[in-house]
């Protein structure tokens, strides 16, 4: 496909058309940075989410997964520091009117450099051809050296303002760095501000007695607050993890980039309870086990990187960034963070109750450390959308739109299609067919046009496998079964169907690869 915005455009305009992700409340011209996922996007979302689920409380017999509310008392969000620093540094361009996060202007700054290295390597690649060394090259090449030396150096200097909350010196920054406003194209900005991301509500009829509460920024909270309960009830031992997915919201300035930053959107997290003094061996297992839960999805090991944090969150001691290669380049999919006992210490400050596990090994009273693995639901969901849609250039010189979805993640696992809609005993045996396969997989009928164009709109709804019934089927009860990726057909007896779809879509099939 052309150009990232290009490829980019194509991803948002496919979720619509394929019905996968709509705008929200559209007829009333949409609401900025909420969607809704249609049809197919719910399935898509529900099939990641069960795999994160599965690969997490399923497989690990320490892990137990919970559902808690999303409304929780205003202390939490005290306690967790929420209140005070769950700030944005938001920037105003003069002349435009628009409102900016004064580092990501930063950040899209340094992007603009990353894209020329990137460059430098293609054109390095192109010269050299087999015997190029991507590596070497990277770690050698003076311009490329420069390049990333500068990225670093303006990280460094952005991160240290920011930690400090030196907000004239991040817009001395972005004034040194010239950046302008990409509506204006001027200079022109107010001085940089903090904003709470946190969206606030009423609980209770009168006005007097109303209590206020925030709309959950994040669902790790519900975890550290329910702790000792889980830890009690479920008689666990430490190490052992609470996992839950679910919605948060906030309140994003930079609410661009279609379902990768969404004002509502949903998470998927895990903090796993260890004792204090394990962390460093702790981050490095689930760092390694989420990548290769990533890399089971087989989207390629060159779309992911580690971006370990150099500035670190009051709570943290180590943390790091899986990243994802989007249309828009590397960006953040999920994040691991060596949290020590922070939050649970600041909720038994909080709530006067205390947090404590009781190791009957040692004999010991102590506040668990915490190690939590946190992706975007929504963010997992864009990263597996936009790397599958693809466009082919056949043999014949036509090209083919074709949604290479995870056969495990596919919304529909297969379509049956009769070669004849007018032949009623071909329709009789696809229903039939439908019937039998609805049990185990989410399937599809389709009559409408020529078999040639069914495929073609099956590829581009990412459904892995069709299932033509023609007049053979009749005398022999066998069909054609099309795989979408490779286009090739096979001959197989209608009652060999259920194994070959289940060998592609299995959930344990895929996660053994982990
Ligand atoms: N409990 C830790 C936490 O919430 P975070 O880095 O703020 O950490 C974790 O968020 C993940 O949630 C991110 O890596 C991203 O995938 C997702 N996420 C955060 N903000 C988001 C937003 N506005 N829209 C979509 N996904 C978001």
């Amino acid at each position: 496909m052309a150009n990232n915005e290009d490829k980019f455009k194509k991803v948002i305009s496919h979720a619509k058309e394929y019905g996968y992700v709509f705008q929200s409340s559209e007829i009333y011209d949409g609401l900025s940075a909420v969607y809704d996922y249609a049809q197919n996007g719910a399935e898509l979302k529900k099939n990641i989410r069960d795999y994160w689920w599965k690969a997490m409380v399923q497989m690990n017999d320490n892990i137990v997964g919970i559902d808690a509310a999303i409304f929780m008392h205003p202390t939490t969000w005290k306690a967790s520091g929420h209140v005070d620093a769950f700030n944005d540094p938001l920037i105003d361009n003069k002349d435009s009117k628009k409102r900016y996060r004064a580092d990501v202007l930063i950040e899209d700054y340094c992007a603009k450099i990353e894209n020329k290295i990137e460059k430098e390597v293609k054109k390095a690649a192109k010269r050299f051809g087999d015997a190029f060394n991507k590596e070497e090259f990277l770690t050698t090449n003076g311009r490329v050296l420069d390049y990333q030396e500068k990225i670093n150096s303006i990280l460094s200097k952005m991160g240290k303002s920011l930690e400090v909350e030196d907000l004239e010196a991040v817009k001395a920054l972005i004034e040194e760095l010239g950046i302008v406003c990409p509506i204006s194209g001027t200079k022109n900005w107010t001085d940089v501000k903090q904003f709470n991301l946190m969206f606030g509500t009423k609980l209770g009829a009168s006005v007097d007695s109303a209590m206020d509460l925030y709309l959950r920024p994040e669902t790790a909270q519900g975890i550290f607050v329910n702790f000792l309960n889980v830890q009690k009830t479920g008689r666990m031992k430490i190490p052992f993890g609470i996992a839950q997915t679910g919605k948060a919201f906030r309140n994003e300035i930079v609410a661009r980039q279609f379902i990768f930053r969404m004002r509502e959107f949903e998470q998927m997290e895990m903090q796993f309870f260890i004792k204090p003094g394990s962390q460093g061996e702790w981050f490095k297992h689930w760092k390694e086990a989420r990548m290769k839960w990533h890399l089971s999805l087989g989207m390629g090991a060159d779309n992911y990187r580690f971006h370990d944090h150099e500035k670190l969150a009051h709570y943290a001691d180590a943390a790091t960034d899986i990243e994802f290669r989007f249309p828009f380049g590397f960006k953040e999919l999920e994040g691991i963070h060596s949290r020590t006992d922070f939050d649970l210490k600041q909720h038994e400050e909080h709530s006067g109750k205390k947090l404590q596990y009781f190791d009957h090994e040692e004999n010991v009273n102590y506040t668990p450390y915490v190690l939590e693995t946190s992706i975007g639901l929504d963010r997992m969901f864009l990263a597996v959308f936009s790397n599958a849609l693809q466009e082919e250039v056949l043999e014949n010189n036509t090209t083919r739109t074709v949604l290479k979805l995870p056969a495990v993640l596919a919304p529909t696992k297969a379509a049956i299609l009769p070669l004849v809609r007018k032949d009623e005993a071909l329709v009789k045996l696809s229903k039939d067919i439908i019937e039998d396969l609805k049990w185990e997989f989410n399937v599809a009928y389709d009559e409408k046009d020529a078999v040639g164009r069914r495929y073609r709109r099956q590829d581009a709804n990412g459904t892995p496998f069709c299932i033509t019934v023609d007049g053979e089927s009749l005398d022999n009860n066998t069909v054609t079964i099309r795989h979408r990726d490779t286009m090739e057909q096979q001959r197989v007896k209608i009652e060999d169907l259920k194994t070959i779809i289940k060998k592609e879509v299995d959930v344990k099939e895929w996660l053994m690869k982990m």
